[in-house]
C-alpha cells in the first residue's frame, strides 16, 4: 500500500506581530488562508527512512534542505517516536510551493508527512494529538493541517477556523531566491524595538472578510513582516507597485517573503493581471483560488 497526500500553501490575509517572547518567537495574530497550490507526498512501505523531492519547474532543487533538515524527516521521526517504533517509509515529495517563499511550502510537507504517516502505519493518532506534534515541529504546521481560512495566535500555531464564504482569487509571484524567515523577523526587530506586546488585532481583516467584498478585503490586508522584507528586498517593493498598476486590487508580501501575492477581484481580473505580470517580464506568474482544504489523502493504492 502507499499513500499520497495533498497539502496547500497558505497566505496570510492579516500578520501582526508584537515585541519578541522570551523564547525567541514573536506573538503573532494572524490570518491565514489556504489556496489551491500544492505539494503531492506519497509514502510507501520501506525499511528505512528515506525522502526523495522532486520540483517543479520554477523551484531550485538545491534549495530543499535534505537529511536531518528535511522537515518530512523531522515530522516522520517524532511520530514513530510518539507511537514507540523506528520510523520507517519511502518518501516522494512532489513541490509546487515555492521553496523559503513565505507561504509556508516546509509546513505543507510536514503537514502531508503527518496524515501519510498515521495512515499509512495504522497509528490512528487523534486530531488533537496531530495538531499538538505540528506545532512541536512548526509555528505554520497545524494551520497546514487544518486549512480553509483560520485564525492563528500564540506563534501562530493556536488555530481556530473561520467561516469564509468567499473564493478569492490570487496571483503570486515567487522569488527566485527565497528569504530566511528568521532574518525577516530579526529585522523587524531592529526596526521596531518598542514594538507592543499585544500584536495587531486581525478583528478588522476578519470582518471584511465576513463581507465577502474583494475591494474591502484588499482595503483591511495587513503585514507587518512587509515592511522588514522589503527593505531587505527593495524590488519587492516594485513588483507590488507594478501588479497593481496591471489591475490588482492590492499586492501583498506572503508571510515573512519573499512571494508576492495579488488579490484580484475575479477570474478575469487575476488573468488580467497575471499576463500583464508576465508581459512585464516576470519569469513565474501562479494563479490560485482560496480557501481550499488542509492536508487530506488523495490516493491510497
Ligand atoms: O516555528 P518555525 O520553525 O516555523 O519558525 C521558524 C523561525 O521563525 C523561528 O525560529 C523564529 O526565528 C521565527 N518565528 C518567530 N515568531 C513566530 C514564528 C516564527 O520569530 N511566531
Amino acid at each position: 500500500m502507499s499513500v499520497t497526500v495533498r497539502a496547500a500553501a497558505k497566505i496570510n490575509l492579516h500578520l501582526g506581530v508584537g515585541r519578541v517572547r522570551d523564547d525567541g518567537f514573536h506573538p503573532l495574530d494572524t490570518v491565514y488562508q489556504a489556496i489551491g497550490l500544492h505539494d503531492d507526498l506519497t509514502l510507501a512501505p520501506a525499511d528505512g527512512l528515506s525522502v526523495v523531492t522532486r520540483v517543479a519547474d520554477h523551484i531550485d532543487p538545491t534549495a530543499v534542505p535534505d537529511g536531518d533538515d528535511n522537515v518530512v524527516v523531522r515530522a516522520a521521526r517524532l511520530l514513530a517516536r510518539r507511537a514507540g517504533r523506528p520510523a520507517s517509509g519511502a518518501f516522494e515529495v512532489h513541490k509546487d510551493i515555492p521553496v523559503a517563499g513565505g507561504m509556508a511550502g516546509g509546513s505543507a510537507d510536514a503537514a502531508a508527512a503527518l496524515v501519510a504517516y498515521d495512515r499509512l502505519h495504522g497509528l490512528r493518532t487523534s486530531d488533537d494529538d496531530l495538531l499538538a506534534v505540528a506545532a512541536e515541529l512548526g509555528s505554520d504546521i497545524p494551520f497546514s493541517l487544518v486549512g480553509g481560512t483560520a485564525r492563528g495566535v500564540g506563534r501562530g500555531e493556536i488555530v481556530t477556523p473561520v467561516e469564509d464564504a468567499g473564493t478569492w482569487w490570487w496571483v503570486a509571484v515567487p522569488s527566485t531566491e527565497g528569504l530566511s524567515t528568521p532574518a525577516v523577523y530579526r529585522h523587524f526587530d531592529a526596526l521596531h524595538p518598542d514594538a507592543p506586546e499585544t500584536p495587531a488585532s486581525a478583528e478588522p481583516l476578519l470582518a471584511a472578510l465576513a463581507s465577502g467584498e474583494p475591494v474591502r478585503l484588499a482595503r483591511a490586508l495587513h503585514n507587518d513582516l512587509q515592511e522588514p522584507a522589503i527593505d531587505l528586498r527593495p524590488e519587492l517593493g516594485d513588483l507590488i507597485a507594478r501588479g497593481e498598476a496591471e489591475g490588482a486590487l492590492r499586492g501583498l508580501v506572503s508571510g515573512s517573503g519573499p512571494t508576492v501575492v495579488f488579490l484580484c477581484d475575479s477570474a478575469a481580473g487575476a488573468r488580467e493581471t497575471a499576463l500583464g505580470l508576465a508581459g512585464a517580464g516576470e519569469r513565474v506568474v501562479l494563479t490560485a483560488t482560496g480557501p481550499v482544504a488542509g492536508a487530506h489523502v488523495v490516493t491510497t493504492v
